[in-house]
């Protein structure tokens, strides 16, 4: 008979670290515990494996620690690339697709049938948690038309939360795909719209936006001059001077449109770098770009204590 002896002690070892890990985050689980939290996804960090697959741990982790977790997804360069495999003409209006009725098709089997189900797919590999949800859906998104230039692009005009509470209630995370129903066919919505809309309607605690640059630049595109915080009345200020172009315009009016609903949080960081969702929610790290309502002082919460969510 062999008799092992114990290589390290315990309190030194790799799994002793862990513990503590998972201690030191303790004040921020028990604090988001049954918050609801709305992530949007999108940008760079959808296309790379890599960077996809440490999203998809943090949503599962996320929803496993409690938190009432709804995944608003984007899906423009799946849109993109099969609009072009279809030899459509791919056209963007103040960062919105302009969608005629076949870039529409294009846009709901891209997003829907793709994206949607891709996604879902890669979190239950995790578990059981992820449903797919489309605005039509127990009617969750309705919409409108924006305007006859953009065609089928659309606002949202109501949600109905009844749907993706439940699926909450239950202990699944809804992901939402950015398409609402119309008075005559689907509308494409862009997707942070979405997110904001469903997070307002949810009264959520926080709105995540994930893209793929690291928050607010007052210097885009040299990137020196990154915000850490600012009020919605800023947020206008900047959109006004025309510091923000392309897919931002939308990103900064959603957020602004969800801290006047009342969600407690809203922040823009940047999916491409692993686990920043974690690093958001779970730490005091400030990472990206934080809104405030307007009048509120551009101050991040203090360090040491966990914040409001
Ligand atoms: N002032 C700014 N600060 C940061 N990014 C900006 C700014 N103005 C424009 N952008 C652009 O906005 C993009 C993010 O929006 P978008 O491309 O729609 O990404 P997403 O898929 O996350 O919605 C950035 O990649 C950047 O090119
Ligand atoms: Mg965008």
């Amino acid at each position: 008979m062999t008799i092992d002896l114990q290589e390290e002690p315990l309190c030194a070892s790799v799994e002793a670290r862990k513990a503590e890990v998972l201690i030191e985050a303790l004040p921020w689980i028990s604090r988001f515990y049954g918050k609801t939290v709305v992530v949007k996804y999108g940008g760079s960090a959808m296309e790379d494996p890599a960077l996809r697959a440490s999203v998809i741990e943090d949503l599962t982790l996320m929803a496993y620690l409690g938190i009432r977790l709804v995944v608003v997804h984007g899906g423009g360069k799946a849109i993109s690339a099969l609009m072009e495999r279809l030899r459509l003409p791919v056209s963007f209006r103040d960062g919105l697709r302009v969608t005629d009725d076949a870039a529409m098709e294009a846009v709901s089997m891209a997003l829907v049938g793709q994206v949607n189900q891709g996604l879902v797919g890669a979190m239950n590999a995790f578990g059981q948690v992820a449903v797919g949800v489309t605005g039509s859906d127990g009617c969750t998104l309705k919409g409108e038309p924006v305007s006859a230039e953009l065609g089928r692009v659309g606002t949202v005009t109501s949600v109905n939360t009844h749907l993706i509470s439940c699926l909450m209630d239950e202990g699944y995370v809804p992901v939402v795909a950015g398409v609402a129903m119309g008075a005559d066919g689907q509308l494409n919505v862009n997707a942070d719209l979405v997110a904001s809309e469903v997070a307002g309607a949810l009264e959520a605690d926080k709105l995540v936006f994930m893209t793929d640059v690291d928050g607010i630049y007052l210097d885009y595109p040299a990137c020196e001059r990154l915000v850490s915080c600012l009020t919605t009345d800023e947020a206008a200020r900047l959109a006004a001077s025309g510091e923000l172009t392309g897919g931002m315009l939308p990103k900064v009016e959603a957020a602004t449109r969800a801290i006047e609903a009342g969600v407690g949080r809203v922040h823009v960081l940047n999916g491409t770098f692993p686990h920043a969702l974690l690093l958001e929610v779970f730490t005091d790290r400030g990472v990206g770009t934080m809104f405030l309502p307007a009048g509120e002082g551009s101050q991040r919460d203090g360090a040491s204590a966990p914040p409001e969510p």
